[in-house]
């Protein structure tokens, strides 16, 4: 059973990439279908674009409010036949009106070892505070921002020396085998 995935993502897509190449090499029985990306000049474009996956645009600031941007989100994705949403890297917070048009079928990634460290700035938040590991977490999204039920997990030390950039890249090469992996774990139980 291959299941159609819909990807946002609001910046580089090196977490869309990661997911692609996991199902490029038949780690995950899915399909790309569609990458939704708002920011116009955002990589993720170019990475769909070149591997011949449709990559549609709905940019938050051309609409009146949240409930009509995410009822656009939610007809685009539905347009392509998406089973499953996957956030990553999607700055946006979600409505009612797209947790209803997906109900339990969409996931979020956070560079934290959630539930610590939820909302914007998590790497900073976790240097600041001065854990000695943070991590990465793949969730289910509700309404509560970064609160869902948690699917996966990876843990990554925190070095004395860290900064903001070098935290922030260990914790994305982990999130790279997080991701692929957390949906092979939601595909696997949707299968059985
Ligand atoms: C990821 O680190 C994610 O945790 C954060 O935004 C980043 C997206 O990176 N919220 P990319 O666009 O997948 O490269």
């Amino acid at each position: 059973m291959t299941t159609i995935l819909g990807v946002l993502a609001s910046g580089s897509g090196s977490n869309f990439a990661a997911i692609q190449a996991a199902i490029a090499t038949g780690q995950l029985a899915a399909r790309i279908a569609v990458v939704v990306y708002n920011n116009p000049d955002a990589y993720v474009q170019e990475r769909a674009v070149a591997g011949g996956i449709p990559a549609v645009l709905v940019n938050h600031r051309d609409f009146r409010d949240r409930e009509q941007c995410d009822a656009e989100l939610v007809r685009v994705l539905k347009a392509h036949d998406v089973e499953l949403v996957v956030m990553a890297g999607w700055l946006r917070r979600v409505t009612e009106t797209f947790l209803a048009g997906f109900p339990g079928r969409i996931l979020n990634i956070h560079p934290s070892l959630l539930p610590s460290f939820p909302g914007l700035h998590a790497v900073q938040q976790a240097l600041d505070y001065g854990v000695k590991y943070s991590g990465c977490t793949v969730h289910w999204v509700t309404l509560a921002v970064d609160q869902g039920p948690i699917i996966d997990q990876i843990a990554v030390p925190v070095l004395p020396e860290d900064t903001v950039e070098t935290l922030q890249a260990r914790i994305q090469a982990a999130e790279h085998e997080l991701y692929p992996r957390a949906i092979a774990i939601v595909l696997q139980e949707r299968a059985s």
